[in-house]
């Protein structure tokens, strides 16, 4: 009868622990959103390159919304006004894969959490200061959150640039991105904080 009892309770007692193991993963993988609120209360980067300003435009539409600290990427060498010696800088860049030196000179990353990160699409690609800004820190951006926005003229390319991030910064967690046509009116104010408060997040992400 002990004996009986004892069996009966061990097998009780690992119930237990098995549900609040399990329970306490499904937990930890379930999604949770945060309020602009709630987020602002996070320690956030907004970085970006821009040649034209739309997509600093962009930047300071997020920053009005979650603050953090801004960082523009200039590039060592800026890019050339001209249209026809911009295409051609950035079409050998690609050609070659060039991680071009950046002139920017960033702050530790670590105490940052959400990293917004901007970039046109030039050539269909994510622009070349960006990708350094990236492969550069990618160690310093293990384990962050990096919610790209990109602007773009041709949608499909788009997707190619949210691509490219996600290759760059493998052990981040490249997340609920935001494409947006070059035009960049105030209007976009209302559609930013609509794509603010709809974003998804593991809750291990946020620990
Ligand atoms: C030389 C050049 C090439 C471009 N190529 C593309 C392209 O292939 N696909 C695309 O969607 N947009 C392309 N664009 C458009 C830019 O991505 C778009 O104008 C963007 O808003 C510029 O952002 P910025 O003002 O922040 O530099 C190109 C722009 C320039 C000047």
């Amino acid at each position: 009868m002990k004996v009986k009892n004892l069996v009966i309770t061990g097998i009780a007692l690992l119930v237990i622990v098995l549900l609040i193991v399990f329970g306490y993963r499904a937990y930890l993988n379930g999604e949770t959103s945060l309020s602009i609120a709630q987020m602002s209360k996070k320690k956030i980067l907004i970085t970006y390159y821009t040649r034209t300003n739309d997509t600093s435009k962009m930047a300071d539409t997020i920053h009005s919304l979650v603050g953090g600290d801004m960082i523009k990427i200039e590039p060592e060498i800026a890019y050339p006004a001209d249209k026809e010696a911009y295409t051609k800088r950035v079409s050998e860049e690609r050609e070659k894969r060039t991680i071009v030196p950046l002139k920017t000179s960033f702050p530790n990353l670590k105490p940052y959490k959400i990293i917004f990160v901007g970039t046109p699409t030039p050539l269909g690609i994510t622009a070349p200061p960006v990708k350094s800004f990236l492969i550069k820190n990618s160690d310093n951006l293990k384990n962050k959150i990096i919610i790209p926005f990109i602007i773009y003229q041709e949608t499909n390319q788009a997707m190619g640039a949210y691509r490219d991030i996600t290759y760059f910064v493998p052990n981040s967690y490249v997340k609920n991105p935001y494409f947006t046509g070059e035009n960049i009116t105030g209007s976009k104010k209302v559609s930013t904080e609509r794509w603010l408060t709809s974003m998804k997040f593991k809750r291990y992400e946020l620990k």
